[in-house]
């Protein structure tokens, strides 16, 4: 199914009953999994026809009597994926729904619980890191490379930062080292031998995180250390991950893979360890050291051309929707 299937509808909107919240949604991001989804490529596929989009922030308008986590003006966000958020209002059940702070701005909230949320448990769950170590990773001008970049900073660890090669590729450059990357280069530059005296200054990675696949997946585990991980979280180039048998034997790395909706699902039962997530990403927020990636806001009316700019290479930049 091609993302052109897209229609503006007015749809009914559920009673609130008791235990209804009725949500006006502020904004909403296009991510890659939205598309996906739309494309028939993602593991969560709705019931057709369904509304777009599992991320975003709205406020409360009204709650169901039984309602006792949220009230009328609180700004939430989606607890999982799957809820459509590409809408002006709807009703949601209590449950699907996480309290965000007032003081976080809307395009921040918007952008939270699913790149944010990824740097953050990829940063956190494979490899304990200390200040001073480093991280590899491709698509670093991606909103999770974005997140991972200024993560890591707040945390002392050193970021190795991977783009694709582009004709303002040096305007980028000093986009991602003003978010605290310590190094960005091109997939070019990496495969070249003088690579090697980048870490003379700085040590090998422990950790790498490929959001890509195909070839540049292979790059990143050259220069993994011994027995480092690599996390794979998403596959950009639609190329599989081919990994030298010597990394394996000789090198012993770790492979895993790394799904946020996962996470959140087999977390669903500790609200705390969610609670303290999102607590520590508004944190960082509120000091300056997490902001939201690079965006395009579009009315919700342009969705179209939103759609096709989210889907266009070398943008940098995520197309958010303003209902
Ligand atoms: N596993 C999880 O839980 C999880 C969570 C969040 C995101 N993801 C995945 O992570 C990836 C990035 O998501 P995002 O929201 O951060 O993306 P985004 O902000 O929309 O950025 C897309 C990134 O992909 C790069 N890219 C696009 N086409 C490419 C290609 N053919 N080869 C190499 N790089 C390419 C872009 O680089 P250019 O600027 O060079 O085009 C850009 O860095 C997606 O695959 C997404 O599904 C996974």
């Amino acid at each position: 199914m091609s993302v052109f299937c897209f229609s503006l509808k007015d749809i009914d909107l559920a009673e609130v009953g008791d235990f209804g919240i009725h949500v006006k949604m502020l904004a909403a991001p296009i991510n890659p999994s939205d598309i996906n989804m739309i494309q028939g490529t993602y593991p969560i596929l709705p019931d057709l026809p369904a509304v777009g989009g599992n991320e975003g922030v709205g406020q409360v308008v009204k709650t169901g009597r039984s309602v006792t986590s949220l009230k009328t003006g609180d700004l939430v966000i989606p607890a999982d994926a799957g809820l459509g958020t590409w809408r002006t209002e709807a009703v949601f059940a209590e449950e699907t729904l996480l309290k965000m702070p007032p003081d976080i701005p809307l395009v921040c909230a918007a952008t939270l619980s699913v790149n944010p949320c990824t740097a953050y448990r990829m940063l956190s769950d494979f490899e304990i890191l200390k200040p001073g170590d480093s991280v590899i990773q491709n698509a670093a001008n991606s909103g999770v490379g974005q997140a991972v970049i200024q993560i890591a900073a707040a945390k002392g660890i050193k970021t190795i930062n991977v783009v694709r090669d582009r004709p303002n590729v040096l305007e980028l450059m000093h986009r991602l080292k003003s978010l605290g990357a310590d190094h960005v280069i091109t997939e070019d530059m990496l495969r070249k031998l003088e690579t090697k005296d980048l870490f003379k200054k700085i040590p090998k990675p422990v950790l790498a995180l490929n959001g890509v696949g195909g070839k540049s997946a292979t790059e990143l585990l050259r220069h993994l250390q011994h027995k480092g991980t690599m996390v794979t979280y998403g596959g950009m180039s639609k190329q599989p991950v081919t990994v030298p048998v010597s990394a394996l034997i000789f090198k012993d790395v770790k492979l895993c893979g790394f799904w946020m909706t996962q996470w959140k699902r087999d977390h669903s039962w500790n609200k705390e360890k969610v609670k303290d997530m999102i607590t520590d990403l508004c944190n960082l927020i509120r000091m300056g050291q997490l902001t939201s990636p690079a965006c395009q806001e579009v009315p919700l009316a342009d969705y179209q051309a939103a759609l096709e700019a989210s889907m266009k290479p070398y943008v940098s930049a995520k197309q958010i929707l303003l209902m």
